[in-house]
């Protein structure tokens, strides 16, 4: 069985899909693709179904990294024992996958942040709110190359 992670925003077209094709690829280069799966899910319904967020989209293509086929869902309670991790972009976003998943859920519920150390920031900004995609990625990338060394025990055999 693959070790599942979903990264987790409230529109789930900004963040939490850079972070899913950001760690895709990261896991990928890591030879790591048949024992590491990611997904990502918004705690909001209003982008259901949408492709990721034109900026996050531009800055993906302008690093290569691909984002195909992927498109807006939103965070079920199912998902708690889907998942073995599910990683937050913010307070807000922890606090609500929490309420969805319940406390006996399977998966562990981290903030992408909190694994960084010394990081000034607490959460992932928001750039549907601050234009800023490649501060989001700077913050990102960082958060996912730390998850890859924290999982990398975590792997069976
Ligand atoms: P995300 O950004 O949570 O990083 O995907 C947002 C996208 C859409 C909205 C809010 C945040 N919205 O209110 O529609």
């Amino acid at each position: 069985m693959p070790y599942r992670v979903l990264f987790v925003c409230l529109g789930n077209i900004c963040r939490s899909p850079m972070a899913e094709a950001v760690f895709r690829e990261r896991v990928r280069a890591a030879g790591l693709a048949d024992a590491i799966e990611a997904d990502s899910a918004g705690t909001g319904d209003w982008h259901i179904g949408k492709p990721p967020h034109e900026g996050t989209r531009r800055l993906l293509d302008g690093k290569s990294i691909s984002y195909e086929g992927m498109c807006a869902r939103q965070l079920q309670p199912g998902d708690g024992d889907a998942f073995d991790l599910i990683v937050a972009m913010d307070a807000n976003n922890e606090r609500d996958i929490r309420a969805v998943v319940g406390n006996d859920a399977k998966a562990e519920v981290i903030r992408l942040l909190s694994i960084v150390p010394d990081s000034v920031l607490q959460d992932v900004p928001d750039p549907y709110y601050t234009g800023d995609f490649e501060e989001t990625y700077a913050l990102v990338s960082a958060g996912c190359d730390l998850l890859l060394e924290r999982i990398r025990p975590r792997l069976a055999g």
